[in-house]
């Protein structure tokens, strides 16, 4: 079996809190031994064991590579005409997602894989090793079905999101839309998704539609998530707690009782993450949520992208560090954690966004010293090399 030493680590984000390092279990000068595609042993470099491949970090950070929990690639055409319309002044009211299901519909299967793989490949470089992907944009039993089953070639992680909004052919009979995602389209959908999660917003689907699509899904065995509280207040995020939803998105519009509910499950056994999305403001020039408010009250909080066509068109979990910290007042630390473990943990996922023996071989190894830089040389390609399976992506 080969092996693979990463050596010569100037700090190591392990993601397991140790007494000195922190939530983030930093170490220092250390080695870390792969096998099989998992870590099998990290220690201090002069005790490394021999093996058959060498990393040289050459004194770079490495931390466990980044877990993009929320993202929507699979779509066709762009919406970079609304993005210059929004810059000028006007409101993003999520009306286009309309236009990317027109473009998606008329498109080929390979031209929608192409772009899931250059979406994929393109986070991965900047050190995304594990990514959600999301359904939305096809909203016919077929296409809803065929953008799971593209998702499913480059991830596990694929999420069913029919009740994305009420397509035009349905304008105006929302019940008998949230009909067909329950019955036909869920059925045909499960054996391709892991999560289901629904639009819940003002202009998308109402709390009892929500929670009619989520309680199927759960009775199918989906996983719950779901995108609350982005545009305004609403019941999205309660809802989401109630049922147990591994994670409640965007989360930008929040009561007392909100942070409340997400408080409150923080000491469960499953606590429901509030995944924060500041690409999306970021693209829709909207204020940011706040992240201070939830770390304070012990919400698990996670960072990730929304890549997606109209709201968030990055595919970049550094930026979103960069994001979280200067925009959101999120301490880099808290941030690097939100983007990786946090990312695990909405998830539900214990082999990955952490680093030690058993945990899989997924890491970034940095041009730089800490994972401060992340945050303090923000737009600048500090991903050196991205290990995903113990496999090395990026040609040095
Ligand atoms: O998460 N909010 C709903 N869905 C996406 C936006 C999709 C779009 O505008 O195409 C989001 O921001
Ligand atoms: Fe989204």
């Amino acid at each position: 079996m080969s092996s693979l030493l990463v050596d010569d680590i100037g700090e190591l984000v392990t993601n397991v809190p140790t007494p000195g390092g922190g939530p983030l279990g930093l170490r220092r000068d250390v080695a870390l031994l792969v096998e099989a595609g998992r870590v099998v042993w990290i220690g201090p470099t002069r005790y490394a064991p021999a093996a058959d491949r060498r990393i040289d970090a050459e004194g770079g950070a490495v931390l466990p590579g980044f877990v993009d929990s929320h993202a929507h690639l699979v779509f066709a055409g762009d919406r970079a005409a609304e993005f210059a319309a929004r810059m000028a002044g006007e409101p993003y009211t999520g009306g286009g997602i309309r236009t990317t299901v027109g473009a998606t519909r008329a498109a080929s299967d390979d031209d929608l894989r192409d772009t899931v793989r250059r979406l994929r490949d393109e986070a991965m470089r900047q050190g995304t090793t594990t990514m959600e992907i999301k359904s939305g944009y096809g909203l016919t039993v077929a296409d809803e079905v065929r953008s799971l089953r593209i998702a499913a070639e480059v991830t596990a992680e694929t999420t069913f999101l029919g009740a994305h909004v009420v397509p035009a052919e349905y304008a105006g009979r929302p019940d008998d839309y949230v009909g067909l995602v329950c019955g036909p389209m869920l059925t045909a959908a499960t054996p391709y998704a892991r999560w289901v999660d629904v639009f819940c917003e003002r202009g998308a689907f109402d709390a009892d539609h929500a929670r009619a699509i989520l309680t199927v899904g759960q009775a199918a065995g989906l996983g719950l998530r779901l995108h609350a509280n982005q545009l305004g207040p609403g019941p999205g995020v309660r809802l989401g707690v109630e049922l147990g939803a591994a994670s409640v998105d965007h989360c930008t519009h929040l009561s007392d009782a909100d942070v409340d509910a997400l408080a409150g499950s923080a000491t469960a056994d499953d606590p429901t993450v509030a995944t924060l999305l500041p690409g999306a403001e970021f693209s829709t020039r909207s204020p940011y949520p706040d992240a201070r408010r939830l770390l304070d009250a012990g919400v698990t909080v996670a960072l990730a992208t929304d890549c997606n066509p109209g709201s968030s068109y990055t595919s970049s979990m550094p930026f979103c560090v960069a994001l979280a910290v200067r925009e959101m007042r999120m301490t880099p630390a808290e941030a690097v954690w939100a983007a990786t473990a946090g990312g695990a943990r909405a998830l539900r996922r214990t082999d990955v966004g952490v680093l030690r023996p058993g945990a899989r071989a997924d890491l970034v190894i940095l041009d730089a010293p800490s994972h401060l830089h992340l945050a303090y040389r923000p737009g600048v390609p500090l991903i050196r090399q991205v290990l995903h399976n113990g496999v090395p992506q990026c040609r040095l």
